[in-house]
């Protein structure tokens, strides 16, 4: 069985995968040489992004693990005109995400990101502040990373609200669980809208003018999955106007974001570089679900964490 990655896959792995499971195992990192790489291996393990034709001519190839949860990178007209099983990492993000965006939140009501701007200036100026208890938080996709925000959130006394493309009963960590048809609702009545949705065909540009507009004037949107989802012109029109308050973004239209965006000059911007997935355990947790699946595939079980590819994740 072959196994190609086509990062950095760290050499303690590429031991284990051999010893314990017999398989050989390559990396290639030149996107040229990917296509002839991939050719007769099993099992491709990318990181976020695959280039289109990677996969077209690999007729051995059955299963392709993503380090990340966002499989909009990978999801190549190739990969999905093929048989290839996709799975991806979702799940590994729940802490480092959920840490991110309460950062962002706390830093807005604690005024953090002000103040460290006048610390830069040595300037002791003194103004009110708000507290987290008591505001709703709207969160649109209850998945893995948006569950985990709403428990955090529930621990700092919000109320937190959420639409979901399929909404069933309603967990306890969230006091409202609406079809996405009540989006406006959930928009009108948030003083945070955190965006926590795969980038597919159908949310692409999903944030415009109306939802931005629909906001509270006092709200903050954080957006911690695809910049892609928003139309981020209107995103600055809303910022720069005062349609809402402010926003906290780790994720970008184009990234790296580019110099002249006026984002970047904002005083009630937030910008993180594509980083709220971060932290230290990061391989190891990605490595953890691939090697799971790595058993299920040799025992001729179903895989987990399987990408529907009609969908997009
Ligand atoms: C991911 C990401 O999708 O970090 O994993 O953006």
């Amino acid at each position: 069985m072959k196994i190609l990655a086509n990062f950095d896959l760290p050499e303690e792995y590429v031991k284990r995968y051999k010893d314990l499971y017999h398989a050989e195992v390559s990396v290639c990192k030149d996107k040229a040489q990917l296509p002839e790489a991939v050719r007769d291996v099993d099992i491709l393990v990318v990181s976020w992004r695959l280039p289109a034709g990677s996969v077209a001519a690999a007729d051995s190839l059955k299963w392709i693990h993503s380090i990340g949860a966002g499989v909009d990178g990978i999801l190549t007209p190739d990969v999905l005109a093929s048989k290839v099983v996709v799975t991806s990492s979702s799940g590994i993000h729940r802490e480092p995400i959920s840490e991110h965006v309460l950062g962002f939140m706390l830093s807005f009501v604690r005024g953090f990101h002000t103040f460290a701007h006048q610390q830069m200036k040595k300037e002791w100026k003194r103004f009110d502040l708000e507290e987290l208890a008591g505001k709703t938080l709207g969160i649109i996709g209850l998945g893995e990373i948006g569950s985990e925000i709403a428990i955090r959130a529930k621990g700092f006394g919000m109320r937190v609200i959420a639409v979901k493309r399929n909404a069933g009963e309603k967990p306890s960590h969230v006091d409202e669980l609406w079809m996405p048809d009540r989006l406006k609702n959930l928009l009108r009545e948030s003083d945070f809208v955190v965006l926590s949705l795969p980038l597919t065909p159908e949310t692409r540009g999903f944030i415009g003018e109306s939802e931005l507009r629909a906001m509270k004037k006092s709200a903050y949107f954080i957006n911690i999955s695809r910049g892609k989802i928003v139309q981020e012109a209107k995103l600055i029109q809303a910022l720069r106007e005062g349609w809402i308050a402010g926003a906290g973004l780790d994720v970008f239209e184009e990234e790296p974001l580019p110099e002249k965006s006026e984002l970047w000059e904002m005083p009630n911007v937030i910008i993180t570089p594509h980083v709220a997935g971060s932290n230290p355990q990061y391989t190891e947790r990605a490595m953890a679900i691939f090697e799971e699946n790595l058993k299920r595939f040799l025992n001729g079980q179903e895989l987990a964490n399987v990408v529907d590819k009609k969908i997009g994740y």
